[in-house]
């Protein structure tokens, strides 16, 4: 088969952080190629190098035999190539129609017939298989919907070469099924696909050759997917082994400390009831949209219960605050740490430490040199790649960002009950098990934690005890010893919620 993308010898460098030297490899026409590696491995460099949105210092890309000298993103699109980016690049105030249309007719101005374009973009959304409105302002979509809508955009333009990263981070389960399918078309239209994943699932599911970076440089390439091991692509990310990424080890429990009774919402279809003791971590399950986060908007007060109750050690906690949650030792780590948590502009020291939650904290002073001693141990326990922690976060690839972010929340003391919500997306494996490492320590201490994730084997390899939550109701809680694969995900589906064979266990 024929090289039909190649990269030769390229090298980019930002001050204090060389992101790529001398990266060669090349792809075959039709082939969907893996691109993996560790936070700040350089994977989010290479493609912006591909789109044209940032020039490399050394090498040169060729498509087809033919040199690339694009200088710009409309140069790269010219060229068919389309990078659907980590960071969504929709217009939120725009609806999807406008949105996929800006990206359909680049440069055309005139007047908008936004009947006929609503029209035209339902139809080609329903071939794609993709069910959003049209006509909804994406303001107002979910993260995973908004991630199908950047998706669409891509595969209404005839591209030569797509670059997906990380496509599937918030995406549902049966919405990856759909870009799955979308990505097998492509290939047997002979489109290039480069994919970026964290997820090695998905790399064995879809990928016919994988490129592992490690440090900015090329640490394997394998023409074919089916010679390699996931241990071995493991190790190759990380330069070392990891024996068991969970770590998971029992734990005593202690006296309730956190009582959640009846509390009600919008979202929430049923009143919804449950407790954690001192020393569990709780999972929540769920597909995308199931209510989980609207749970523990609930039960920290950043939406207002219309009903039930929340108490802490026997304490109530307010209905309507979370400085009042905080103050009742209940924290939250919100799913869209982008929109609620980085502070753009400010360094990984300030965001890590300086925050709202600490503003609130009853927890005495903050002291400088203790800041800057606490933003260093985690910038080397979850393994931030930069250089200094002075940095500015927006430097930071997507991983690293969030790992900064999480850190500002396992950091935090005196804290009774942590809510974390999908905790390790985006995150590779190595600071994953670090991750897990440190909700098992502050367990221990006798913490209630609660873990919303989306994905089952985390779910299953990291908590005492998941409750299931199906179209805004719990429909399962199982205890450490009942975990099973089936029983969770056929509580989670909805359309075989109802089958006999599945038991609800009866919730407190
Ligand atoms: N504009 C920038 N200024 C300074 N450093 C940068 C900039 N952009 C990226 N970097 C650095 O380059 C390195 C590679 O980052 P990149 O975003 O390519 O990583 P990645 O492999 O995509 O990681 P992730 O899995 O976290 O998304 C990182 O150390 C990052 O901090
Ligand atoms: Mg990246």
């Amino acid at each position: 088969m024929q090289d039909f993308l190649e990269f030769r010898s390229i090298s980019k460098g930002y001050p204090g952080v060389q992101a790529l030297s001398d990266v060669s490899f090349a792809v075959h026409k039709g082939a969907v190629h893996g691109l993996m590696g560790e936070n700040g491995a350089g994977k989010s460099t290479l493609i912006r190098v591909l789109s044209g949105d940032q020039s490399a210092d050394q090498g040169e890309i060729r498509i087809d035999g033919e040199v690339q000298r694009y200088r710009s993103v409309r140069d790269a699109f010219h060229a068919g190539v389309i990078v659907i980016h980590q960071e969504l690049q929709l217009v939120p105030e725009l609806t999807v129609a406008e949105n996929l249309w800006l990206g359909h007719f680049p440069g055309k101005g005139g007047v908008i017939d936004r009947r006929k374009l609503i029209g035209v973009v339902s139809q080609k959304l329903a071939e794609i298989g993709i069910d959003v409105d049209p006509a909804a302002k994406v303001a107002s979509l979910s993260i995973g919907e908004r991630q199908m809508v950047e998706i669409a955009k891509a595969v209404m333009l005839d591209a030569r070469v797509i670059a997906l990263d990380e496509p599937t981070s918030s995406l549902s389960s049966r919405e990856s099924e759909i870009l799955f399918a979308l990505i097998d078309r492509l290939r047997a239209n002979g489109t290039v696909i480069l994919y970026v994943s964290h997820r090695l699932d998905e790399i064995f599911r879809l990928c016919d050759s994988l490129t592992v970076l490690r440090d900015g440089k090329l640490a394997a390439h394998h023409p074919e997917i089916s010679k390699v091991t996931r241990d071995q692509i493991i190790s190759e990310m990380v330069g070392r082994e990891i024996a068991n990424i969970w770590g998971w080890r029992g734990r005593s429990f202690g006296a309730e400390r956190l009582r959640v009774e009846n509390i009600a919402g919008p979202k929430l279809k049923a009143p919804l009831s449950f407790s954690v003791r001192r020393g569990e971590i709780v999972g929540f399950f769920g597909l995308i949209g199931a209510g989980r986060s609207e749970m523990a908007r609930l039960v920290y007060g950043a939406d207002t219960r219309s009903q039930g109750s929340v108490s802490v050690d026997g304490t109530a906690v307010p209905a309507d605050s979370p400085p009042k949650s905080i103050r009742a030792g209940i924290v939250l780590c919100p799913e869209d740490r982008k929109f609620d948590g980085i502070v753009q502009g400010r360094s990984i020291e300030e965001n890590m430490t300086i925050s709202a939650r600490r503003h609130f904290s009853p927890f005495g002073i903050i002291n400088p040199q203790k800041e800057s001693e606490l933003a260093d141990r985690f910038i080397a326990k979850l393994r931030v790649r930069t250089p200094s922690r002075r940095q500015d976060i927006v430097n930071l690839s997507g991983g690293n960002q969030q790992k900064v972010i999480l850190g500002r929340w396992l950091s935090e003391e005196g804290i009774k009950v942590l809510i974390v919500d999908e905790p390790t997306r985006g995150i590779d494996v190595g600071a994953k098990s670090e991750i897990y490492e440190i909700l098992y320590g502050l367990a221990e201490q006798g913490m209630a934690i609660v873990v919303i994730s989306s994905e089952l084997p985390e779910v299953m390899g990291i908590t005492d005890r998941i409750m299931v939550m199906c179209e805004g109701r719990l429909s399962a809680d199982l205890p450490r010893s009942a975990f099973d694969e089936r029983r969770i995900l056929a509580a989670a589906l909805p359309d075989i919620k109802n089958s006999r064979d599945i038991s609800l266990t009866q919730v407190r």
